[in-house]
């Protein structure tokens, strides 16, 4: 272990997982529980739970569940090493030095390594910019009007010509192969390594605690591919980070601006648009919206405005709205794209720009208004229908009127004759003009059994009321249980409740965040649904059932496997045993 066990549980023992979740996310009382949005899905009503008795939190809708550890990695994107950190200071504890080799670490803590080697990755390109055969990468950069202040801000590089220089600097540092496989940042094969980036400017990406997950590499001038990116790694998830985004969530302004590359942002954060992000090559993914949501609950977006820009926006903005932030778009015309605007206009202008940028959904009326030839009267009236069947997606009537209204202004409709159309396309389409279904979470896909269920349900009950310790005693050990996670999981329960006679889940699951971090697994091992409804006298005969059936199934396996008459015999009795079984509870 990096930290003894002792450390580990005394960090997670003084930070209350209700006071630290709290800073995040806003939890409200509901019986012995707290609730609120899942902050790791997207979601309107509350489905998060956290329990002040447990000292765990889980999700009912996506399944994410752990102690306060975890949720300060998943939250943060720490590694384990950086939550322990973040939560020993916040408690006011020194942890103890971690004493390791760098084997040791790089086994222990890959993402800690990997982040280190990004680190130093990042320094090297950036040093080789201001060296004589960085030139051309510095220039390059120069010729773009970037200043040497902005190039030290983003921490912009140089990636050699030579077709090893990062992977040869890598081995001398002690890196092995093994690990600089996990990077991204080579082509490792029998006859040698080669470096992914060679000949470009680097931009080095940051998540939002500044540290280097990736990188994406521009040619100077036409090439093809004009930018190349690091892959996805254990560090880098695309859909879950946004380039800039490290400044911008400290910019004073109430709105962010949304972009679609790297020059954009670093561009308009020259100019003073400090608030500005880019989801960098791929789609916006709803979980940049809620990465965002953290920060504003609006956005202006400053896509090209060329068609693929114009795409890309119609495709943002649901997804946007739908994690309750409200979109403006900007006009770009006459340019493609804000680096050009603001090299070309200034930024007095581009801040007019989004002054006045539209409101998104009249901004989509206008992308259908392009569709239709407002001379010709059927074509006219195709405009017409359309927008009354884009206005039924509101389905609160006072805010349908409005947009109706703001429509009607716009394009010089009669408002009345519009609101008419409207209901009656309302009507007789017959879908909108009721309020959406309650939406439902997501349900995990349940492949599992009954029995493992059964397995879930014992050890949440066993948390929940330790007595009934006593009533399975000799009945059920943790060999009873199915697969190794369970095995292990039940092992440590039942441990715990031999030695202190009570059991801390959140202490057990320190055990399965190192390693294959098992722990959302093992968090909904002691979170299943107890149904509370039931009467006493129902909630006995439910736990009798369930014990039997998890005793059964592994008496069955147990036979499939018994090699010898003996064994056999006992497992035979074992089972007349179990029928005739008659559990005390009190
Ligand atoms: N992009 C990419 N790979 C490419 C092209 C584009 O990953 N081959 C991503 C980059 O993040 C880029 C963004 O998409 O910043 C927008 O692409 P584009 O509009 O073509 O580039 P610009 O941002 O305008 O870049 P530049 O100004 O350097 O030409
Ligand atoms: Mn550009």
């Amino acid at each position: 272990m990096y930290y003894p066990d002792d450390v580990i549980e005394e960090v997670r023992a003084r930070n209350d997982i209700v006071d630290v979740i709290s800073q995040y996310v806003t939890l409200k009382k509901k019986g012995a529980n707290y609730f609120g949005l899942c902050p790791f899905h997207n979601e309107k009503s509350p489905s998060f739970s956290v329990s002040p008795g447990k000292q765990m939190y889980y999700c009912f809708g996506c399944g994410a569940g752990g102690n306060v550890i975890t949720f300060i990695m998943e939250y943060e994107n720490y590694s384990f090493g950086e939550a322990l950190k973040y939560l020993a200071d916040r408690a006011g504890i020194t942890l103890p030095e971690a004493e390791d080799s760098k084997e040791a670490r790089a086994q222990r803590d890959l993402k800690n390594t990997l982040l280190e080697i990004n680190r130093l990755a990042a320094n090297y390109f950036y040093y080789q910019l201001k060296q004589p055969q960085g030139r051309p990468g510095y220039e390059y950069l120069k010729n773009r009007r970037l200043t040497d202040e902005t190039i030290t801000h983003f921490g912009l590089g140089f990636a050699n010509k030579t077709p090893d220089d990062l992977y040869r600097y890598m081995r001398s540092k002690g890196y092995d192969d093994s690990i600089l496989k996990e990077t991204g940042l080579f082509f490792i094969e029998e006859r040698g390594a080669r470096d992914k980036f060679w000949n470009r400017v680097m931009f080095p990406i940051l998540d939002v605690n500044n540290r280097v997950i990736g990188f994406g590499g521009r040619v100077m001038g036409d090439g093809e591919p004009k930018y190349l990116n690091s892959p996805e790694t254990k560090l880098f998830d695309k859909s879950r980070n946004l380039f800039g985004l490290n400044f911008a969530r400290k910019s004073r302004e109430k709105y962010l601006l949304i972009c679609e590359g790297y020059m954009d942002v670093i561009a308009m954060h020259q100019a003073g648009f400090t608030n500005a992000v880019a989801s960098l090559g791929t789609a916006f993914t709803a979980q940049h919206a809620l990465l965002l949501k953290r920060y504003t609950d609006q956005a202006v977006l400053t896509y090209d405005s060329d068609g693929a820009g114009i795409r890309a926006a119609l495709r943002a903005i649901p997804i946007l709205k739908e994690a309750g932030i409200s979109a403006k778009v900007l006009n770009m015309k006459p340019y493609k794209d804000p680096d050009e605007f603001i090299k070309n206009l200034g930024r007095e202008e581009f801040q007019k720009r989004i002054d006045e940028a539209v409101n998104s959904f009249l901004f989509e009326i206008s992308v259908i208004r392009s569709e239709y030839n407002m001379q010709d009267p059927e074509s006219k009236t195709g405009f017409y229908n359309a927008v009354a069947k884009k206005l039924l997606e509101f389905p609160e009537k006072l805010e349908r009127d409005n947009y109706t209204e703001a429509v009607a202004r716009e394009y010089m409709i009669p408002a009345e004759d519009l609101k008419r159309l409207v209901n009656s396309l309302g009507e007789r389409g017959g879908f909108a003009l009721r309020t959406p279904e309650q939406e439902r979470p997501k349900k995990k896909k349940e492949k599992d059994d009954g029995v493992r269920k059964s397995q879930r349900l014992l050890l949440t009950w066993l948390i929940e009321e330790p007595k009934l310790f006593e009533t399975i005693r000799g009945i059920i050990t943790p060999e009873d249980f199915t697969d190794e996670l369970y095995k292990r999981a039940a092992g440590l329960v039942f441990d715990e409740y031999e030695k202190n006679g009570s059991i801390e889940p959140a202490r057990v699951l320190n055990h399965f965040i190192e390693g294959d971090e098992q722990y959302r697994e093992a968090a909904a091992l002691f979170n299943a649904r107890l149904d509370e409804s039931l009467s006493n006298e129902e909630q006995r005969k439910a736990f009798s059932e369930t014990i039997k059936k998890i005793k059964r199934f592994s008496l069955e396996e147990r036979s499939k496997k018994a090699s010898d008459i003996r064994e056999l015999q006992e497992i035979i009795r074992q089972k007349s045993e179990l029928n005739n079984l008659q559990l005390t509870l009190e």
